[in-house]
């Protein structure tokens, strides 16, 4: 059974998963940093950046399940780019010519445009359809694996809203960020539906994560 899987969504303590005031130069507006410096302390989180270093322990062993039977992913066109970055015709997303995601990538936009292979087997195309519509369409691609639900909290939110999340696993990171774009509004009760664990790491953050009831 393919299932929609949220990974690692990092939140603050007030429930923002990024800040106000989002940029080409401030992808998390005012947020800076401080919701990722957890991701970034691990081996994990600085090979990305292509940095050497890092810390081997929990988190990054938790992060190293990132691509696991993975097949395809759903993001939000503010995880994509900056405001705006459709009127850019070169844009490409944020993440250079080899993005970290290797399989097929769902871009939910009011603004599609052809899609764009990348190197390392990541493709972007570009969709205006429901939640339930991406995610079909992000299954017949998937071969079977996982769809990665990939944020930011707009969409996650929205999938969580028509109930199509099968795990969600969020970072609750120990910060209080005060404004920004909200994961949990209009979201009361939703732990019923789900089986939910906790679990704090030594870098400060908590994991949670929603499994859905009977799976
Ligand atoms: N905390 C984390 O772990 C994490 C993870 C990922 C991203 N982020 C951050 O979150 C921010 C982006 O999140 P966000 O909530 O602002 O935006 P988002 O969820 O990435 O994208 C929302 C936008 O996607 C488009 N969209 C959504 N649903 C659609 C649909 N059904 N059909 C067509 N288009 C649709 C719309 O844009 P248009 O109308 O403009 O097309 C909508 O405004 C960025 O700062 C990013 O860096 C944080």
């Amino acid at each position: 059974m393919s299932l929609a899987r949220v990974q690692h969504i990092s939140v603050s303590l007030d429930g923002f998963a990024t800040g106000e005031g989002q940029s080409l130069e401030a992808p998390f507006g005012h947020a800076g940093e401080r919701l990722h410096e957890w991701m970034f302390a691990t081996r994990w989180g600085r090979a990305m950046l292509r940095r050497p270093g890092g810390s081997g322990g929990v988190d990054d062993a938790i992060l190293r399940l990132f691509p696991a039977g993975i097949g395809a992913e759903i993001m939000g066109a503010g995880k994509f780019g900056y405001p705006g970055w459709h009127e850019n015709p070169d844009w490409k997303g944020p993440w250079g010519s080899n993005p970290p995601f290797h399989t097929p990538v769902f871009v939910l936009t009011h603004h599609p445009r052809p899609s764009i292979e990348m190197k390392g087997g990541t493709t972007y195309h570009f969709i205006d359809a429901s939640p339930a519509e991406a995610l079909e369409t992000a299954r017949e691609a998937a071969g079977g694996q996982d769809v990665r639900i990939g944020g930011g909290p707009t969409m996650v939110r929205d999938f969580l809203a028509a109930g199509l999340i099968d795990h969600l696993h969020i970072v609750v990171v120990p910060i209080l960020l005060g404004r920004g774009v909200r994961l949990w509004d209009g979201l009361e009760g939703l732990e019923k539906d789900y089986e939910v664990e906790s679990v704090s790491t030594p870098s400060g953050v908590t994991h949670v994560t929603f499994t859905r009831a009977g799976l």
